[in-house]
């Protein structure tokens, strides 16, 4: 799976951890971010992020269209924010087409995220 080709869940949450450090770097998309706790955030998308994988564990969060619903995220910022994966994937020497198979992973989310 991608999920052990990226070396499983510790490396994904370092990855994790990295895409969430560039979004609050960045501020055309760090203010979605304002009063949320970002040590839970990096938890549940790692969770997220290792079950759309195809790790062990199933994701026992919330439905994302709901989580995202009202936030008016559009697909400009998405793409930016897609950006920022692809950088933390990158700069944690991951290979180029492995990480553009995660990417592409991450972009199934896009509809239930983007609304504006
Ligand atoms: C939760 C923003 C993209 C996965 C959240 C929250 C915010 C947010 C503000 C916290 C909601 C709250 O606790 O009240 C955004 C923005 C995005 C984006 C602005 C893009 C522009 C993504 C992507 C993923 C993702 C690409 C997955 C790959 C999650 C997960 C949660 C969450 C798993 C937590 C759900 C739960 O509480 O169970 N997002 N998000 N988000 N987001 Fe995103």
């Amino acid at each position: 799976t991608l999920f052990e080709q990226l070396g499983g869940e510790a490396a994904v949450t370092a990855v994790t951890t990295q895409f969430y450090a560039n979004i609050q770097a960045d501020a055309t998309v760090s203010n979605f971010f304002n009063g949320i706790n970002m040590a839970d955030q990096t938890n549940k998308t790692a969770s997220f992020l290792c079950a759309a994988l195809g790790g062990p564990k199933a994701w026992g969060g919330r439905n994302l269209k709901e989580v995202h619903a009202n936030m008016g995220v559009t697909n400009a910022q998405f793409t930016t924010v897609i950006g920022h994966l692809r950088s933390a994937l990158t700069s944690a020497g991951v290979a180029a087409d492995l990480v553009e198979q995660t990417v592409a992973v991450a972009e199934t989310v896009r509809g239930d995220v983007v609304t504006a």
